[in-house]
């Protein structure tokens, strides 16, 4: 138990012992205390009791902690200012549980005792259109989540929910089959090349020819109907976006089950029929709508879903909802969590509230919108190159490897240090990429933030290269004093100085982290973290000798070092992040 809820415990017991048993419910209303000069932790119960008591506060402070128990954590608490019962843990405690977290290859995070299905929908870049910096965000904080869920047992499914579906593809097929007359018929997949530029060629082509516009429209007709040579068309477009997004996943060691929205197609028809059984459907204007409450549009007319178009087709919204109703009903999810830039809220909102009055939403299941913010250039705009285009993905990747390599290269020259290329390449891929992920994840995810190489690869500050340096000098230690990490054991951890306890209730906090994070999905609180871990190890070092010190110091000294480095590699490690053993 840790010592939060141990002290809630006791808090508890001691109220009912002072006043009886009808206190058993009430709240000791503990928090971390808001200044370390006070302790660790600070109940606030006995102000919340005055009225009842109609005693002073310090009063009932008083008889609460003349029936408390908390030797086995604490240092006797105190009671402060109007009546604030102080607890500071004891460094015999703290020295036990550092002790027992150093044995446990998990760090003290326990696995969860009741594991859920949980599908996390993330990345969801759209065939033949542009993976943005947008899908980027998706893919890293989506990743993140995914890992920490599956890191604290959970059974998780990544789901790619790519738009591989949509009236663009009658234009684009019929453009193909104009391009390349044989692509259909050789048995290779063949190679368009840029996806994006085809893109934009055929939508000219369209634009331009009524012709060419009747052509695509028929060219959907067949595809909705499964035209075999159709079908064969819009398979290679889907492959040739496939190959494409693969070498961003692959760079970003993200995995991903793709599952598109062409593969709800065969129950969107039933979906529809579902909701208009329940009475939910009505016809404007042609659409079957679904009216649902507090969505309206600039006239302040109510707004609402529309699940199929008048001329019978489908959209984003009826996908949306037939993969919601089979994520539940055939993936048996117990938590359905989406991530997308903040703009789609609306959406979001509006179907989750029809597939709950539709009754799809089992009480015990959670279905959860996890927004985003832009990511935006120096000028606070939306990020764009200097020409105005969108930037490619694979360049912002190489550019940030490029800048860390230079970094480094200067960094060695400065040393006068001489590394081999190979080391050099994978510090640089190690850091460039770390960087970029951990400049988004480290973000509160609600706000927009500005994108900036310099910034990122920055050795100072809340940035990847920061952690990976703590990392290192950990590294150091070990190669300095020869030591075996897997043979550093004792049977008592000591833990004298202020910085070394200050480093223990850190560590201590990890399993906190991961579980908040579990909770309320902001990876930027493990980034924090880390952070904070980061920094309280420097003071440690800069204050504590280690390699130098008496054998029994020297020991627990390790021990907090070790466990340190561990926390920070799986820290990182559910960030997406690898550590590096020297840079
Ligand atoms: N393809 C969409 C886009 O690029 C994102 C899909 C998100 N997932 C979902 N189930 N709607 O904006």
């Amino acid at each position: 138990m840790d010592a939060a809820t141990y002290l809630k415990t006791q808090l508890s017991l001691a109220l009912q012992a002072a006043f009886g048993a009808e206190y058993a419910e009430a709240d000791p209303m503990l928090v971390p205390a808001s200044n370390p000069q006070f302790g660790d932790y600070q109940a606030n119960v006995a102000m919340g009791l005055v009225k009842k008591l109609g005693q002073s506060p310090r009063l009932i402070a008083q008889q609460v902690v003349d029936k408390l128990d908390v030797s086995a954590v604490c240092v006797p608490p105190n009671i402060a200012g109007p009546g604030f019962i102080n607890f500071l843990l004891a460094p015999d405690y703290l020295a036990g549980e550092i002790r027992s977290i150093h044995q446990d290859p998990r760090l003290g995070v326990a696995k969860i005792s009741q594991p859920q299905k949980i599908v996390v929908d993330f990345s969801s870049p759209n065939i033949a259109k542009e993976m943005h910096v947008g899908h980027l965000r998706s893919t890293i904080i989506g990743d993140c989540i995914a890992k920490v869920l599956e890191f604290r047992g959970h059974n998780v499914l990544r789901l790619n929910h790519v738009g591989d579906w949509g009236t663009q593809f009658g234009m684009l097929i019929c453009y193909l089959q104009e391009v390349y007359p044989s692509a259909l018929d050789t048995a290779d997949a063949l190679d368009i090349g840029d996806l994006v530029t085809f893109y934009k060629q055929a939508k000219i082509r369209f634009d331009e020819d009524e012709a060419f516009q009747t052509a695509a429209r028929q060219k959907v007709v067949e595809l909705q109907a499964g035209e075999e040579l159709t079908i064969k068309a819009w398979k290679l477009l889907c492959e040739q976006s496939r190959r494409e997004f693969q070498v961003i996943y692959d760079r970003l060691g993200v995995t991903l089950t793709e599952r598109g929205e062409s593969f709800y197609n065969p129950y969107l028809a039933e979906t529809v029929a579902e909701l208009d059984a329940l009475q939910l459907v009505e016809v404007s204007e042609g659409a079957k709508c679904v009216f649902t409450e507090g969505f309206t549009n600039r006239e302040g007319d109510p707004l609402p879903l529309i699940i199929q178009k008048s001329d019978g087709g489908y959209n984003y919204a009826t996908t949306d909802l037939a993969a919601v109703r089979y994520r539940i009903r055939q993936d048996q999810a117990d938590r359905v969590i989406y991530i997308t830039d903040a703009g789609q809220g609306n959406h979001f909102a509006q179907f989750f509230q029809v597939a709950n009055k539709a009754k799809w939403i089992p009480a015990s299941t959670e279905i959860i919108h996890v927004p985003f913010g832009l990511v935006q250039g120096d000028d606070g705009k939306r990020l764009k190159t200097r020409s105005g285009d969108n930037v490619k993905l694979k360049e912002l990747l190489d550019e940030a490897v490029d800048r860390a390599r230079q970094d480094l290269t200067q960094r060695l020259a400065a040393e006068e240090r001489s590394e081999t290329l190979e080391f050099i390449e994978n510090a640089a891929q190690t850091t460039g990429l770390g960087a970029v992920k951990y400049a988004d994840l480290s973000q509160n995810r609600l706000s927009n933030y500005i994108f900036s190489f310099d910034k990122m690869l920055a050795l100072q500050g809340n940035t990847a290269p920061y952690m990976l340096y703590a990392y290192v000098r950990v590294q150091g230690i070990g190669r300095k004093g020869n030591i075996d990490w897997n043979a550093v054991q004792t049977t008592k951890v000591v833990l004298t100085e202020g910085s070394e306890q200050v480093l223990a209730k850190h560590l201590l906090q990890f399993d906190t982290t991961l579980a908040e994070l579990e909770r309320d999905l902001y990876p930027n609180r493990l980034c924090q973290y880390l952070f904070e871990l980061s920094q309280k190890f420097n003071q440690f070092f800069d204050r504590c000798p280690v390699l130098t010190a008496s054998a029994e110091i020297k020991v627990s000294r390790l021990i907090l070092c070790d466990l340190t480095a561990r926390t920070l590699k799986l820290g990182l490690d559910l960030l997406g992040i690898e550590v590096l053993d020297r840079m």
